[in-house]
Formats: C-alpha cells, structure tokens, sequence
C-alpha cells in the first residue's frame, strides 16, 4: 500500500461523493499520500459534511453532479485522476425513486466522463458494483467475464449503464478508464439508515437494545470487504497502467453468513436482544455472493488484509466515537 500511496504524490485529483462512506475514506489516503490538490464534489444527499476529511489540500465542492455549473468549477483543469463515487445508493433506494437513480448513476456518470475527456484527465475509475452487474444467476464465485442480463433492480441497471458507458469513453475517445466492481464495503465512515448496508444499521439497532432485523433466513451469505481494503484497490485502479480499459472484483472473496454477522455485532455491544426475521425484500434474489479477486490480485497486486471480526470492532469504535452525531443524522 505504501507503495502505490507514494504514486499520489502531487498528484491532483478529483472524488465524486468523497462525503460518503467509501469517498471520504478514499479522501483521508489520499491526504496521508501527499496529493497536491483533492477535490470533493457531494451533494451531501446521503452524507454528512463532518464526515469529509478537513485537510488545506481538500477542497470541498458541495454539489450536484448533475449541476453543470458545478462541474464547471471542479473541471477548471484536468485531473490526474477522477474517482468517480457519486451515485444514488442503492437497491431500496433505485426501487422506491428509480428516475433520481437513472439521472444520477446514469445521466452524471455521463457527465463525469464527458467533462473528464474534454479536459482530458489522465484516468478515470468508476465506482460499480459487483453485487450489481453480475445479476441472480451467476456461477460463485463471481468472475469479470461473467455478463448478466438478469438485472433485478434500477439500481443494478445503472451500474451496468455507467460501465457501458466507460466502455464507450475508453474505445471511442481513448479516455483511460478503469472499473471497479465493488462488493459489499463496510466501514467507518457509514451513517446508518433506510437505504444503508446491513453491518451499520445491525450496528444502530443493537445500540438501541432492539433485536436486529434479519431480511430472508440469515442463511444468505455476502462477501463483506472492509472498506481499507476497497481504498487499497481503487487507488491501484487510478495508478496502474495495466489497469486502463478493465473492471475488476474488489472483494474479501470471503463468503458470510449474515447470521453471523448478526451474531458478531450482538456479542461485541453486549446486546442480549437477538435477531428477527423478517421476509427478504421481494426485489433481492441472491442467496449466495463470492467473488473472485483472482484478476485484481494478477494484475494489480490486490491482497485484501482485514478480517470480518476486526473490521467489525472498527466500525464499532467509529459508531461510539461518533455516536452524538450519528444519533442525529441517521436516517430511519
Ligand atoms: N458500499 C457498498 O457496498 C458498495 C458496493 C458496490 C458499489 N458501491 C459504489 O461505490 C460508490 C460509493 O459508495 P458508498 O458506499 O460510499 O456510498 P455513499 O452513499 O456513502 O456515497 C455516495 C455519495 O454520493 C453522494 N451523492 C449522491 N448523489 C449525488 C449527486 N447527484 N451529486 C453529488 N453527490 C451525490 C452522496 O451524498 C454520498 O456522499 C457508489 O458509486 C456505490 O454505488 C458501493
């Protein structure tokens, strides 16, 4: 890590969505890297302004990635790198406002990529998502090749769109892209809510003595990926040169059950108030996620090093160290 950290040396960079949970750690590398210059653009619409790092080399944009008086002022020149993390997130979420999850995942990746050509930025990685693109019915574990038409969310469909169109970007004008199909992140910098990832929000409820409210059996399993370890691999991805025109799996390509992680977060806040079922959401198919890093670990050294347990305690450790503005921003 060390290693790749150093290439960001000077460099000037751009993160959309830099406020929320995977950006502003992505931000807070990129400051200990030295980057000259870290642009954040967030609307702050799933995000809380005190979670943006504060650094005299961040400069905060707020803003809509649609707005193109916004992009005016982040784009005055290119970037070394734009990281592109802004979207409208995620399955509930594209479900219950499938038009904000079109113009955003799909119109603003269009934008970002427009705006990062003309001013012909030196790379562009797209955050995607592995437990989008590769659909119900794929082979475990999860391979890059694997093409998938079975979509079963609006959400899903926009992730696939905005790599489509990266596609399109990298063949037709050369841009350097890269894609990282993520999977599962979890880590500080999560604000539990209606729309946010399972480890935060079992996190809250057994904060709050309640049990923890399990949807399908509990048997499902996801390959959970600590979010230092996403930061390690989407800085690869914004590096290396073997990274220009692919997507790769960024994963722990480690199988949980959510049970598990149901009873790992009772244990570690002490709450004796167990588990409760209730029916899996009627838009979520898949029973069983792993991927295969086989490709990010040939091709660009990916190695992820941090195990459920411990990626647990740190989100713990955030939640308390944060829990007064968590208490109020969190969005039940
Ligand atoms: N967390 C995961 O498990 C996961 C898995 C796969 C892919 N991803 C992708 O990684 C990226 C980051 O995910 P995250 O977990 O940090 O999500 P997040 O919701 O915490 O971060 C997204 C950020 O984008 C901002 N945003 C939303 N709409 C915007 C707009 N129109 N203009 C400007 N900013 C806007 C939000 O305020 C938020 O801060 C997303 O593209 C997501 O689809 C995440």
């Amino acid at each position: 890590m060390a290693d790749i950290l150093s290439q960001y040396r000077d460099k000037n960079v751009l993160v959309t969505g830099g406020a929320g949970c995977i950006g502003s750690n992505l931000t807070k590398a990129l400051i200990k890297a030295k980057a000259a210059r870290v642009v954040v653009v967030d609307d702050l619409s799933a995000a809380q302004k005190w979670n943006v790092p504060v650094d005299p080399a961040v400069t905060f944009i707020e803003g809509d990635i649609l707005d193109e008086e916004i992009l005016k002022r982040a784009f005055k020149t290119g970037f070394d790198v734009v990281f592109h993390l802004a979207a409208h997130f995620a399955n509930q979420n594209s479900v219950d406002h499938p038009e904000t999850d079109l113009l955003v995942n799909g119109l603003g990746t269009l934008r970002l990529l427009e705006y990062s050509h003309l001013t012909k930025s030196a790379r562009f990685v797209l955050a995607s998502s592995g437990c989008s693109v590769y659909g119900s019915q794929a082979p475990l574990p999860l391979k890059e090749d694997f093409v998938s038409l079975h979509l079963d969310t609006p959400y899903q469909i926009t992730k696939l769109l905005g790599e489509l169109y990266c596609n399109f970007y990298y063949n037709y004008y050369g841009l350097p892209v890269a894609i990282a199909r993520y999977f599962n992140v979890y880590g500080p910098g999560e604000i539990p809510g209606a729309y946010r990832n399972v480890i935060p929000n079992f996190m809250w409820w057994a904060l709050h003595k309640k049990p923890l409210p399990i949807t399908g059996t509990g048997e499902e399993t996801r390959d959970f990926t600590f979010v230092e370890d996403i930061v390690d691999g989407t800085l690869r991805l914004g590096i290396l040169p073997e990274a220009v025109g692919g997507a790769f799996n960024l994963a722990s390509e480690t199988e949980t059950r959510v049970i598990d992680i149901a009873n790992k977060v009772n244990e570690l806040t002490k709450n004796d108030h167990g588990v409760k079922l209730v029916p899996r959401r009627d838009w979520d198919k898949i029973v069983r996620r792993r991927a295969s890093i086989e490709k990010a670990h040939k091709v660009l050294g990916y190695q992820p090093r941090t195990k459920i347990d411990e990626g647990i305690k740190k989100v713990y450790e955030w939640i308390l160290q944060n829990r007064d503005q968590i208490e109020e921003d969190a969005t039940f």
